[in-house]
């Protein structure tokens, strides 16, 4: 859910700063892009270098650093998709509730449109006081989001409420925050993507061209889009940025099927992505194939036909909203829309195999989609990221309309 978020993280002058750069790794390791805001009491308790490592940004404490315009705040505020301080005092938090601006942080905080999460840590008391609750009730009136204080041994030695959520809970916090209000949140969906490979033997195999960018681009507009995502992937250099997605390796045809029917009983949406190898070879050798067993200057090699897993898939389609995709030459919308009837699919992405900049190895595509009642929708000439947002809108409209 916080994949590519932009997160602005306002640090102020609490022992708990110490945990923030953990709570940093953690937010980049989800994807996040994090830039950090720290108070001049702050930078007591974590250094600035630190977290501008972990972070991989500039890290601003004052309106006078070097590399800092006074007006900056307002950049900031306006690139970030959601402000998170923590931990947050009781000092900020009053000048958050009165509307003080005596720093950046709270210049920034005073500019953004964007929902701010605050995490408070402070001492038993503290916390407890009518003046801290009545603070903390009026952010929450203006529409922040107080991530509640946690239990335990506080730095005084004390025990009781008032220490800041764990980081790790500070990030299933905003997770479960966005996983509700995305229009896929609560959906699951399995994808097929990248080529096969069919052994011939333990050395040599019969694959294709596919890179699997079409596929992966889909699954993360999916998991982007708040759906539980499975990949399973045939053998693709491709790199899966979201890490909320559960990923399958498979290498054969024999291994994708066996995947993609075991994880296909309780999904809403599958789509089959992947460029499946139709024939393999009858036998496989169990030792290299040599030149010197084969008596002429030609190997006849017996293929046989690979399970269909589409075909199967929709044989046992239940709930599932079923989308194939259809590569081909020639007679491309007439060929796709068979598919569609022979393969019980709710739709069909047809894209051409020989048109410029459409197709396999590319970093654009062209499509059209088909449904089940021969409703065409065509596609311009895209890059697959936004090929995949076509298809994934595409499917959020169809399942609103349910
Ligand atoms: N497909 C599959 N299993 C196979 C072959 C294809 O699941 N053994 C799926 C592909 O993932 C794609 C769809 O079927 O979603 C159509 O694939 P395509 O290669 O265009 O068509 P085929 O059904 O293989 O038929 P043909 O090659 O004759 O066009």
């Amino acid at each position: 859910m916080l994949y590519n978020k932009k997160i602005i993280l306002g640090i102020t002058g609490g022992i708990a700063a110490y945990k923030c750069a953990h709570l940093v790794r953690l937010l980049v390791k989800q994807g996040a892009q994090v830039k950090v805001i720290l108070t001049p009491a702050a930078s007591a308790f974590v250094t600035p270098q630190t977290l501008s490592v972990l972070s991989k940004n500039e890290v601003v404490v004052d309106f006078f650093d070097a590399n800092f315009n006074w007006n900056n705040h307002v950049h900031l505020a306006e690139w970030a998709d959601l402000l998170l301080i923590a931990p947050l005092t009781a000092n900020t938090l009053a000048k958050m509730a009165g509307g003080a601006c005596d720093n950046v942080l709270l210049a920034t905080y005073l500019s953004a449109k964007t929902k701010c999460f605050v995490a408070p840590a402070m001492d038993l008391d503290m916390y407890k006081h009518p003046s801290v609750k009545r603070n903390l009730e009026t952010l929450t009136k203006t529409g922040n989001i107080v991530i509640p204080a946690e239990s335990g041994e506080l730095a005084s030695g004390l025990v009781g409420e008032g220490r800041m959520a764990e980081p790790e809970n500070i990030v299933a916090f905003l997770n479960d925050h966005f996983s509700k209000s995305l229009p896929l949140s609560g959906k699951t969906a399995l994808v097929n993507a990248g080529p096969t490979y069919e052994a011939i033997d333990p050395v040599r195999f019969i694959g294709n061209r596919s890179s699997g960018k079409m596929g992966i681009a889909i699954a993360e507009t999916l998991a982007i889009n708040g759906a539980n995502v499975v990949l399973v992937l045939g053998p693709s250099n491709e790199k899966v940025k979201n890490s909320s997605i559960k990923i399958i390796n498979v290498e054969s045809s024999e291994q994708m099927y066996d995947a993609m029917l075991s994880n296909y009983a309780n999904k809403d949406i599958v789509i089959c992505s992947a460029a499946v190898a139709d024939y393999k070879p009858a036998i496989v050798s169990e030792t290299k194939i040599k030149k010197k067993s084969n008596s002429g200057d030609l190997l006849n090699l017996e293929l046989i036909k690979t399970k269909d897993i589409l075909s199967e898939l929709g044989k046992q389609k239940q709930q599932q909203l079923l989308v194939g995709f259809a590569l081909e030459t020639n007679n491309l919308i007439e060929y796709a829309a068979e598919k569609v009837k022979s393969k019980n699919l709710d739709l069909i992405i047809a894209n051409s195999a020989i048109e410029k900049g459409a197709g396999f190895g590319t970093d654009t595509n062209k499509i059209t989609i088909i449904d089940k009642h021969n409703k065409i929708s065509n596609f311009e000439l895209k890059s697959k990221q936004e090929v995949a947002i076509d298809i994934v809108n595409y499917l959020i409209d169809l399942l609103n309309k349910k």
